[in-house]
């Protein structure tokens, strides 16, 4: 049997093991040095010619905001608009630095405050009274009782009630069990990463007290299409290579004009900034581009003898792009006032029309 997703820390256990040896100073708990964690998300070579994969592409600076950070009592809010790659680096960042990026909460409408803190294995509770052994601690507390790096994803998923149960953990660095008399106290070496996106219908604002205890690093959607083609390409070769895709990696000029439809519906005018346009109401994330391009990829190779058109990535860029009716408005008007006119996007005119 082999796992679907491998976590981080597993998918990169060599570069992680080489990247351990650099010597330098780190952090009380931490693998790596920060020089050598910045390497990992950034890529980067090694003094003996190693080659280290970047992992999130995009400004270095922000990264090593977060960096530095994860390195003081502070804790780490990444936050911006759906697939910005907000999880992806929260992940990488934990196994970077503590070697486990599964200390993870999820968090949604219905996260309540034992997943914050501790709850009761009531069989136990109920045969034994109140013990440590009948506590089941969250993934939080453990990573605070190993001086490890606990993760919160959709932070503002959850109820500001609920949400300000971190507040004791992130100033006080304990959380008191009066059932059993006792407290957790944080190891050296703990500290809290948390993803938070804005713009997702349903969620709630973060409490002004709980903002102060983290440092924002906002992770915006790449600014250029260059970048983002990188992203998308990056990307879309290790899927490709993770799930033993067949055939090729979509070629260089599909990946650029899907990014390019996805990024002047998003921003609502053209790339050249010459012509207005409505937006539809979808996010259009550079993780949205990789999901259609791999689902065109895998659609050519078993259904269209391996050449990808723009065929097999119009009906997943039009599910989208398309939420409602006046998402198809805007794009029918975008097909015939941009690419229509488009010298050689005939092919995507002409696609995409024929679903409209
Ligand atoms: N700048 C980036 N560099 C590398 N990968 C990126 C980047 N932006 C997006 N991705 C890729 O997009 C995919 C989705 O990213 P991720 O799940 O982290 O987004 P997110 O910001 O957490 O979104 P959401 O708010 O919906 O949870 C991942 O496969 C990630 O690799
Ligand atoms: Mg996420």
């Amino acid at each position: 049997m082999s796992v679907l997703r491998r976590h981080a820390e597993e998918a990169c256990a060599d570069e992680l093991a080489t990247l351990a040896e650099v010597p330098g100073p780190r952090p009380y708990g931490w693998s790596l040095t920060p020089s050598a964690v910045r390497t990992f998300i950034m890529g980067g070579e090694l003094a003996d010619g190693t080659v280290v994969e970047p992992k999130y592409i995009g400004d270095v600076r922000r990264v090593e905001v977060a960096i530095a950070t994860l390195a003081t009592d502070r804790a780490l809010l990444l936050q911006g608009d759906p697939g910005t790659g907000k999880s992806w680096l929260s992940e990488h960042l934990a196994a970077a630095i503590c070697g486990d990026s599964t200390l993870l909460v999820q968090g949604t409408a219905g996260t309540d405050e034992s997943a914050f803190r501790y709850g009761w294995n009531y069989a136990k509770l109920l045969s034994e009274g109140p013990s440590r052994e009948a506590m089941v601690e969250s993934p939080i507390l453990v990573a605070m009782r190993t001086g490890g790096i606990a993760r919160v994803e959709e932070l503002t998923r959850v109820s500001p009630e609920v949400q300000d149960a971190l507040l004791g953990t992130l100033s006080e660095k304990a959380v008191p069990v009066p059932e059993l008399g006792i407290e957790v106290q944080a190891q050296r070496g703990f500290n809290l990463i948390a993803t938070a996106n804005r713009r997702d219908r349903g969620v709630n604002e973060l409490s002004s007290a709980l903002r102060r205890r983290f440092a924002v690093v906002e992770l915006p959607a790449p600014a250029t299409i260059a970048l983002e083609v990188e992203i998308v390409r990056t990307r879309l070769l290790a899927l490709g290579k993770g799930l033993s895709l067949p055939g090729e990696v979509p070629p260089a000029q599909a990946i650029h004009r899907l990014v390019t439809v996805f990024r002047e519906l998003r921003a609502g005018i053209t790339e050249d900034g010459t012509l207005s346009l409505k937006q539809p109401s979808g996010t259009l994330s550079t993780a949205e581009a990789i999901g259609v391009l791999s689902q065109g990829w895998t659609r050519a190779a078993y259904y269209g003898g391996g050449e990808l058109s723009a065929d097999h990535l119009a009906d997943g860029l039009l599910g989208v792009a398309i939420q409602d009716e006046r998402d198809s408005t805007a794009v029918r008007e975008y097909v015939l006032a941009v690419l229509d006119n488009r010298p050689d996007w005939e092919d995507w005119a002409r696609a995409l029309r024929a679903r409209l």
